[in-house]
């Protein structure tokens, strides 16, 4: 019998791309050239089983274009906002992701941005590098402590009760949470963490907000400048979630402006364009979506997606199917 045909869009590690060749017949990527919505319509026409990334917007027009031959995606990420699910669920494609894996890291990012924007970490680091930093002073460099202060998380899944944790233990935050569903008295003991049902109160409340909600159209500018208006003067905003939960026009002008006090991103609407008018403010910080850039963390990553292929291709549910 032939071997299932997969397609992986990116390049992914040599550990994972070992194990898939040893198993399917696959298309690498070993260029880790972006693919475009042709290629991406040709590989759904052509594969068995497609694996995009983040990168790629699986549209409803690009999967119907494409339908046909693919029976799964096996989407390298957790987050699913680029894959338009109702359009799967209607072909009958199946989709997975990679829940778990990345969970540690990207709370390790959200706790990066939140030290980093506080302190003023970017913007010291740019005045050595510039030559402007002209040595040290009682009223030079000034940032705000972390240590103590109120965490405001916006969701509340896996990275966010992790995120809450790290906060909690490490730098002994009050934790305070908006999510749909209140978590287990046990969760919150952990994390510390008190369940809000206001997003306004408890934007007005936190010290750091933290965005662990999902992307996509239900969330897409919850953070506006009515939001961002809500929030104290004196507070940062941090988003290792999705960039389209963020207006980041409205986002530059709080900036600007002195809405709050400033921002910590690792994602944004249209990566890998990153507005000008971010670029140019000194009080956020800007990172390149980092939250599962570890080795063992990618690797990870493809052997989850691997588990949900092998589970497909030999009959069974795969584990972390979302459509
Ligand atoms: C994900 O898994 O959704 C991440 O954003 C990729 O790092």
């Amino acid at each position: 019998m032939s071997r299932p045909r997969i397609l992986l869009t990116r390049r992914w590690p040599d550990e994972v791309h070992n194990y898939l060749a040893s198993r399917y017949d696959v298309t690498l990527n070993e260029r880790d050239a972006l693919p475009g919505p042709q290629e991406l319509r040709a590989a759904l026409r052509a594969h068995d089983a497609v694996c995009p990334t983040v990168t790629d917007r699986l549209t409803a027009e690009i999967l119907e274009a494409g339908a046909g031959k693919v029976r799964i995606l096996g989407n390298y990420g957790v987050g699913v906002s680029h894959i338009d699910l109702e359009t799967c669920r209607r072909l009958g494609i199946t989709v997975t992701n990679t829940p778990d894996v990345l969970t540690e890291p990207t709370a390790e990012i959200a706790l990066t941005l939140m030290l980093m924007t506080a302190r003023g970490a970017g913007a010291g680091e740019r005045e050595i590098r510039n030559h402007t930093w002209a040595g040290w002073g009682p009223m030079r460099n000034l940032g705000a402590e972390v240590t103590g202060r109120t965490l405001g998380l916006i969701g509340f899944g896996r990275i966010g009760q992790a995120t809450a944790r790290k906060a909690h233990l490490g730098f002994g935050m009050r934790v305070i949470y908006f999510s749909r569903r209140r978590a287990s008295e046990q969760i919150e003991a952990q994390t510390g963490a008190t369940h809000y049902t206001s997003l306004e109160e408890l934007l007005a409340a936190a010290d750091f907000v933290s965005l662990h909600c999902p992307g996509g159209d239900a969330n897409r500018h919850l953070i506006d400048s009515r939001r961002l208006a809500q929030m104290k003067k004196t507070a940062f905003l941090i988003n290792t979630a999705r960039g389209e939960v963020v207006d980041e026009q409205a986002l530059a002008e709080a900036l600007r402006k002195g809405t709050i006090a400033g921002a910590g991103l690792d994602v944004y609407e249209n990566e890998p364009r990153v507005p000008q008018e971010l670029l140019t403010v000194e009080n956020v910080v800007l990172l390149p979506h980092l939250g599962s850039a570890t080795l063992e963390t990618r690797t990870a990553m493809g052997m989850r997606v691997a588990r949900n292929l092998d589970s497909f291709f030999s009959g069974a549910a795969p584990p972390d199917r979302v459509a």
